[in-house]
């Protein structure tokens, strides 16, 4: 059976990139994982690239051959994938998919969004374009509010306090704060964002990503080329996805991301692990209720216990499961389109032993976790250190 590996990986700095066009972010982002696994361009079979709403945010469309191009890689097949904000990590499995599969040998998965040159409103709307027209957008709700319903419902039903999800955005600031490609690189205090101000009550200013420019990549491989290339890798040992409901007023429960809960469970199988092998996770802390729900959908706490293993510092860098040692969507930014490759450039980093001030100590396995809109595609990648038997 063909296993596939990540043999380099690379982003641009995420946050405001005025002086960087949205081409020039994808080439940015694309040399610097070709120049970290040592291939030459020429090498590379096919592209599958994430971007969510460069329609809106730019007025590009057409990005697969767009990034074919502007990276001199013609005529090789290049793929767009797009599904909201978990258009990264549906490119991330694509590729993963094509190398499984025999298909190709070696690919290249990009992800790209360019947010920062509209107004706040626009990004908003063009955000917006991942919920339910119908039942949600048409009707004034923005993605602040979907999430804030989210949060109201854990709240009620299991005590969660906006002092806890508060800690989720103090947690990962300070993991941004040690990243040099984040967007925000200052810590904040908890009374900062519980004086934020509500965007929709109960969710405040410092509980939402923020709105960013920024690319990524990472070259996969099967096993046996990286071998006989001599090159260094870490093991890709499952990317599974997931679908659900578009609208929330259709889901049986508002507590739970239904998708995350069934990738999780394929991608744990397909790996042969289960959550305890877990050494640390990348999850889609879109808003701060949005890493509570995560930690317990994938497994890491039960149901209801997110806030309070927040609370007492069992997901902080040192704590019993690190989550988003690279800051996660919140502090590192939130490109929509690039967040599940940089995700995946993140675990990259950190199994290889070179995430410097956020390395998570001892680190063999690790799991990334893209969301798209409030749900309705996730994305569950699994990435083990080479050589672990687990
Ligand atoms: N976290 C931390 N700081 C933030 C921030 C955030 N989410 N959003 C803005 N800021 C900071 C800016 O860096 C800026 O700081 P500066 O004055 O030091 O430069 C300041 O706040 C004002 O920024 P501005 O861009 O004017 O904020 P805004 O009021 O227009 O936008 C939000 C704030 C919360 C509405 C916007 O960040 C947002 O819409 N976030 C959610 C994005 C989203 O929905 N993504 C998809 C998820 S599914």
């Amino acid at each position: 059976m063909i296993e596939v590996v990540v043999v380099g990986a690379g982003m641009t700095k995420f946050g405001e990139n005025w002086e960087s066009s949205f081409r020039q972010m994808i080439a940015d982002a694309a040399i610097k994982a070709l120049v970290d696994s040592g291939l030459a361009g020429e090498k590379i079979e096919a592209i599958y690239g994430g971007c969510m709403a460069s329609g809106r945010f730019i007025g590009q469309e057409h990005i697969g051959a767009l990034i074919a191009d502007q990276l001199g890689l013609n005529p090789i097949p290049s793929t767009r994938c797009e599904a909201a904000c978990a258009s990264g990590g549906v490119a991330l499995r694509s590729g993963y998919l094509a190398v499984k599969s025999g298909e190709h040998d070696i690919v290249a998965v990009g992800g790209v969004e360019k947010m920062t040159d509209v107004s706040t409103e626009d990004a908003s709307f063009a955000l917006g374009g991942a919920g339910d027209q119908e039942t949600e957008l048409f009707h004034g709700a923005t993605f602040p509010s979907l999430y804030a319903l989210l949060a109201r419902r854990h709240m009620i039903e299991y005590g969660t306090t906006e002092e806890q999800m508060a800690m989720v955005a103090v947690k990962n600031h300070k993991n941004a704060a040690n990243n040099p490609n984040a967007q925000f690189q200052s810590e904040v205090t908890l009374e900062e964002v519980m004086n934020s101000g509500y965007v929709a009550e109960p969710i405040k200013v410092l509980d939402c990503s923020p709105v960013t420019d920024g690319a990524a990549a990472v070259i996969l491989c099967s096993k046996e080329k990286a071998e006989a290339l001599g090159m260094k890798y870490i093991e890709m040992a499952a990317s599974e996805q997931a679908s659900d409901t578009i609208s929330l007023a259709a889901r049986k429960s508002l507590t739970e991301l239904r998708a995350t809960m069934e990738a999780a469970r394929k991608a744990y199988k397909k790996a042969g692990i289960t959550q305890e092998d877990v050494d640390f996770a990348e999850v889609h802390d879109c808003f701060t209720i949005a890493e509570i729900l995560a930690i317990e959908d994938l497994g890491f706490f039960k149901k209801g216990e997110g806030g309070i293993a927040t609370e007492k510092g069992l997901t902080a860098l040192n704590g019993k499961i690190p989550i988003n040692p690279s800051g996660g969507l919140k502090g590192k930014g939130h490109p929509v389109g690039a967040t599940g490759v940089a995700q995946a450039v993140e675990a990259f980093n950190q199994l290889m032993g070179r995430a410097e001030k956020r390395q998570v100590k001892n680190a063999e396995i690790g799991l990334t976790h893209n969301v798209g809109g409030s749900g309705a595609t996730a994305i569950v990648s699994i990435f083990k250190k080479a050589g672990v038997k687990k």
